[in-house]
């Protein structure tokens, strides 16, 4: 099949990428000229992992095309895309901007030829889609097209495995010509038995936002309780493994750290609080679980405070990891923008070390030492801090760890330590939701 993906972010790109290597024709339009002259030159804009390879593999085999216009592409296109951005409104009210996605509808319109089908991939407001093809239909009066949904639920540095093997795929249209198209998109994925949830266009608008906000009422369900455990000198990753094995609960997304970021679940929670909102209705379990993230955050920066003797103005605090979780240079809506703004804020010096994530943090953070290794961060501090389980600071020499700083005082926002197994070697040791030790 020929298809056009408009939009060449993490999202479009992700998905051209794996449409060509389901054996499609891709053109992956984007209007950024010199994003689309590093991509024909194979240079990756953003760190996924597996994402270079596929993308060099397709270009190769001349599935995979980029272009800056619509035309060639939209015009010979089955299926067409929208995969462009949709941050948070600058308005600050909880509104996604949708003037890119709009823009696209309105631009790619004059190139439809026979009919198509127009799909919707960003992250959109219920009722998006209907508008999309408001715009589509002003635009090009005479255009044969249906307008379909079907959300991505790829994870930033696992996006190539999600997309080749998802848990479901969920498809939202309403006509039987468009869903007969979109399934012959995803034809590969019918062979390894995916799920399909063929449904309404709002539907799947909504299930995409749904499901966001559920894997966040989780993350801060365990934070909470990891604050009573800590109270009450209980082991929150052995709460967690006793519930999640619990068939009905399960154990994923139930591992308590500094609070949820990233681009996802920051902006699909409000937006669903705005979504209840503007149609009368509450959905007060979403407003808390935005609001223990916020007051997570905030604990963790207490929580530094309190292992450095109550104050950290004037002491020295390495940071290890940036990124709001491993495998990305992702820093939106990281909790380590909250955190380190606190102790700056508050006179720390920062020294800080994150495998990728740095450069994109010194445009943010500009107050902090960026250090070329985990060591040279340590070096000199009163404590260490580990932000992000990125896997090198899961095997981390600890007695260097423990030369290096100033004080034996190991802070492990991610719990990817052992209690006991820290204190025989001497640190302080303060992790989330267990007993603190040493
Ligand atoms: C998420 C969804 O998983 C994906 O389906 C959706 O389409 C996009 O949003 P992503 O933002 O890439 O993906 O990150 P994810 O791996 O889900 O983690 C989100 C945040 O939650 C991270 O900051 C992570 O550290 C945190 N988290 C996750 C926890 O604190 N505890 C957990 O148990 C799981």
């Amino acid at each position: 099949m020929r298809i056009a993906v408009i939009g060449t972010g993490y999202v479009g790109l992700v998905s051209g990428a794996c449409f060509a290597e389901f054996g499609h024709e891709v053109t992956c339009i984007d209007n950024d000229e010199a994003k689309i002259a590093r991509l024909e030159q194979r240079e990756i804009p953003i760190y996924e992992p597996g994402l270079d390879v596929l993308v060099k593999k397709n270009l190769e085999a001349n599935r995979l095309v980029f272009s800056t216009g619509y035309s060639p592409g939209v015009p010979e296109a089955e299926v067409v895309f929208i995969a462009v951005g949709t941050p948070a409104s600058r308005r600050g009210d909880g509104y996604a901007d949708l003037s890119f996605v709009y823009d696209a509808a309105r631009q790619l319109a004059p190139f439809l030829s026979d009919y198509t089908v127009v799909v919707n991939k960003s992250t959109v407001p219920v009722g998006t889609a209907r508008q999309v093809a408001r715009i589509m239909s002003e635009a090009n009066p005479t255009a044969t097209f249906d307008v379909a949904s079907n959300p991505e639920f790829l994870r930033e540095g696992a996006a190539i495995n999600d997309f080749m093997h998802p848990d479901r795929v969920v498809i939202g249209v309403d006509s039987t010509r468009a869903e007969e198209v979109l399934k012959a998109v995803y034809r590969p994925l019918y062979l390894i038995e995916t799920p399909f949830v063929i449904t309404s266009i709002e539907t799947a608008e909504l299930t995409k936002y749904a499901a966001n906000a559920f894997l966040a009422t989780k993350i801060s369900f365990i934070n909470e309780v990891a604050n009573i455990c800590e109270e009450i000198g209980a082991d929150v990753q052995d709460v967690a493994k006793g519930m999640g094995l619990d068939g009905r609960i399960g154990k994923k997304f139930l591992h308590a750290g500094p609070g949820y970021g990233g681009s996802c679940f920051p902006k699909d929670t409000h937006a669903l609080l705005r979504i209840a909102q503007e149609n009368g209705v509450t959905c007060r379990i979403v407003e808390a679980v935005v609001e223990v993230n916020a007051a997570q955050k905030a604990r963790m920066a207490r929580k530094i405070r309190k292992a450095l003797g109550g104050d950290e103005g004037g002491k020295t605090i390495a940071v290890l990891g940036l990124a709001f979780k491993p495998e990305t240079d992702d820093l939106r809506d990281a909790p380590a923008l909250t955190i380190l703004s606190t102790l700056l804020e508050h006179g720390a010096r920062l020294r800080a070390h994150d495998p990728q994530a740095m450069p994109e943090a010194a445009k943010v953070l500009p107050g902090v030492k960026y250090c070329s290794s985990p060591y040279e961060a340590c070096e000199g501090a009163d404590a260490v801090v580990l932000l992000t389980e990125w896997n090198e600071y899961r095997a981390l020499d600890l007695m260097r760890i423990k030369q290096s700083l100033k004080q034996p005082i190991f802070i492990d926002l991610r719990n990817v330590y052992r209690p006991k197994a820290m204190a025989q070697l001497g640190f302080a040791y303060h992790s989330v939701g267990r007993v603190k030790v040493g």
